[in-house]
């Protein structure tokens, strides 16, 4: 997928499909997976490192996730957030935030809101770097909206959202997150945007989706806001796996006959390569057999 893929789906009525991720072996998975594109969201701060909110991401933190999931990925498009107050302290610092993303492995940066940086938003796109807009319910601005609620439910509010999404798309974003609106307003805002709308809790009548890859496979299990589909109770199957290797390691029936090198074997490997093997991918393997 190419940034102009977007609005060639958005014309063809195509929907678009992204999936949050944060690091080099889940994104192995999205690689060989049909989802169109990647959100390296700064929603990291919360799933990856435990904050209780996205505040506690930094360029820093963005760009060695960034970096993970492009390793992982390489064929897919990558957008990541840029975060908290990275592009609210002048042109300087927000492109040196965005050339650290983009020098990561990023395609596209996104950024919340629009009150103040629109400016910043014009030189970002300019410079040659797509810009993905996110209105609506904007994480970073929590403590100002009193928490994580749905946004744009009065007339006021629909008013001022649609107006923000007009000025986003003339300011050059290719695509808009709206997160956390009601139903007829993600659908009033898309109607009126050129640009595709990629909805999270948002309903069906956006472009696209995106939702977090914690919350599609159950990892994060006691979280279940109204829009959240679970596809897959991961959390579960894990845990399982864990304790039956716990099990078979205590009862002595892990490492097998056959999972364990005996003398001839032993001297095979050290023979053809001189050091023991390895996958290619920093851990070792077991020779079969
Ligand atoms: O950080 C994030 O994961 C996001 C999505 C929820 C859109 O911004």
């Amino acid at each position: 997928m190419k940034v102009q893929d977007f609005q060639k789906m958005k014309d063809e009525g195509r929907k678009i499909s992204m999936i949050t991720c944060y690091d080099y072996s889940s994104a192995r998975v999205v690689a060989d997976s049909n989802i169109d594109c990647i959100l390296v969201g700064d929603s990291l701060a919360m799933t990856m490192h435990g904050y209780p909110t996205t505040l506690s991401a930094t360029t820093a933190m963005m760009a060695l996730h960034t970096a993970a999931v492009a390793r992982g990925a390489p064929g897919k498009f990558i957008v990541a957030d840029l975060p908290f107050l990275s592009y609210r302290k002048g042109l300087k610092d927000a492109m040196d935030s965005v050339h650290e993303l983009m020098s990561a492995g990023a395609h596209a940066v996104k950024l919340e809101g629009v009150r103040g940086h629109a400016e910043i938003v014009r030189h970002i796109v300019d410079s040659g770097v797509p810009v993905m807009g996110h209105l609506g319910l904007t994480p970073q601005s929590v403590h100002v909206l009193g928490g994580m609620k749905v946004q744009a439910r009065t007339s006021a509010a629909v008013k001022v959202l649609a107006s923000e999404a007009r000025e986003l798309e003339t300011a050059g974003c290719f695509a808009i997150v709206l997160e956390c609106v009601p139903v007829q307003v993600a659908r009033q805002v898309t109607d009126l945007l050129k640009i595709p709308t990629i909805g999270i809790g948002a309903g069906p009548h956006v472009d696209g989706q995106v939702l977090v890859y914690q919350d599609v496979l159950g990892l994060n299990p006691g979280f279940k806001p109204k829009f959240l589909r679970v596809y897959a109770n991961t959390f579960e199957v894990i845990q399982t796996a864990l304790n039956a290797y716990d099990v078979d390691v205590k009862s002595g029936a892990f490492p097998s006959e056959i999972e364990s090198y005996n003398d001839l074997e032993a001297r095979r490997v050290t023979k053809r390569n001189g050091h023991p093997a390895q996958n290619g991918r920093g851990s070792r393997i077991t020779l079969a057999s």
